[in-house]
């Protein structure tokens, strides 16, 4: 079989005029991009794109973010979900600040992709993404875009990892694999999307193989998706305010706060007053609350609270 190659002048040229204007796509500064590419991994871009210029602002280098209180990141991280970002992005900024003879980089960022990889909360796709955009390292990106792109560009129903960065690899634009990496995933995120993609539009249909069934490509994964039931106690002081406390450092909510909560609390003695749903990318959590009193509570406002802490919050109002 020959080897199809994707038209990478076409690709490129179609980038330049079409791309959507992001704001991290300004700078070639690999904090911000960093930040940008960790945001991006579970938040849409159109969200993305005001927690980037909150956090650029407020920490506008690793300096800056390794010297403030992790809980202050996590406050500006509030919402966006996936908070254990939040911790590992804290930790990067420290490590990346620590001297070298103690394993850290002198406040410099690392500038290879493999050295990258090795900062905490950085994978494959985030270290080839900041190493080619920021510093024109030729690495090829793979992520769930590219691995669409190839899915329909080679007609396989289910590539592995593997194939997916060797298609990537070989057919990587080594002059400029930060614009070349950027193109396959805005093809993938505007063009050759998982549904109803723009083929007619496409610059790359001409190589396409998939293109007359391309919702056939990539078949879909079955995520097993998991219901967790759980407990939350919600005590409010005279004043209003819940008793909050600060959810463990592992985990979905990592170091968030918000009320008591588990799959065995003890509730005895509250009022049942609703329950919350709240979806996340492999479970459903389907949240009891419970209401009772107590002397003090903690202002919200002051501590990171996120998004299903703030749907349990909100149930006293109504
Ligand atoms: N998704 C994640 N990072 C991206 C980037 N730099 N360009 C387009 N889509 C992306």
């Amino acid at each position: 079989m020959s080897k199809q190659y994707l038209q990478q002048n076409a690709l490129l040229s179609w980038y330049a005029a079409s791309k959507r204007d992001l704001p991290w796509r300004h700078t070639k500064d690999p904090w911000s991009i960093l930040l940008s590419e960790i945001l991006l991994q579970q938040t849409q871009v159109s969200r993305g794109i005001g927690y980037w210029h909150r956090l650029t602002a407020r920490f506008p280098t690793p300096q800056s973010m390794a010297a403030a209180e992790v809980d202050e990141v996590l406050h500006l991280w509030q919402g966006a979900g996936y908070y254990s970002r939040a911790r590992r992005l804290h930790a990067l900024a420290q490590t990346v600040c620590l001297p070298s003879s103690e394993g850290g980089y002198d406040g410099q960022m690392p500038t290879t992709a493999e050295e990258l990889r090795t900062l905490p909360g950085v994978g494959p796709y985030t270290a080839a993404a900041v190493a080619s955009i920021a510093f024109g390292e030729p690495v090829a990106c793979v992520d769930g875009n590219i691995r669409r792109v190839m899915a329909r560009q080679t007609v396989q129903t289910n590539p592995s990892l593997k194939q997916v960065e060797a298609w990537a690899a070989s057919n990587l634009y080594v002059e400029d694999a930060g614009d070349w990496n950027q193109a396959m995933m805005e093809l993938g995120a505007t063009t050759c999307t998982p549904r109803q993609p723009k083929c007619e539009v496409c610059s790359v249909a001409s190589s396409c193989k998939g293109r007359e069934e391309a919702h056939r490509y990539p078949e879909p994964k079955k995520i097993k998706r998991k219901r967790l039931d759980l407990t939350c106690a919600l005590n409010i002081d005279s004043l209003g305010r819940p008793h909050l406390v600060q959810r463990e450092m592992k985990g979905i909510l990592a170091g968030m706060w918000g009320p008591p909560m588990g799959e065995q609390l003890d509730v005895e003695g509250l009022e049942y007053i609703g329950e919350v749903k709240h979806v996340l990318s492999h479970r459903d959590l389907f949240v009891k609350v419970w209401r009772g009193s107590c002397d003090v509570g903690t202002e919200p406002s002051s501590v990171a609270i996120s998004s299903l802490d703030a749907k349990i919050l909100s149930l006293v109002n109504e």
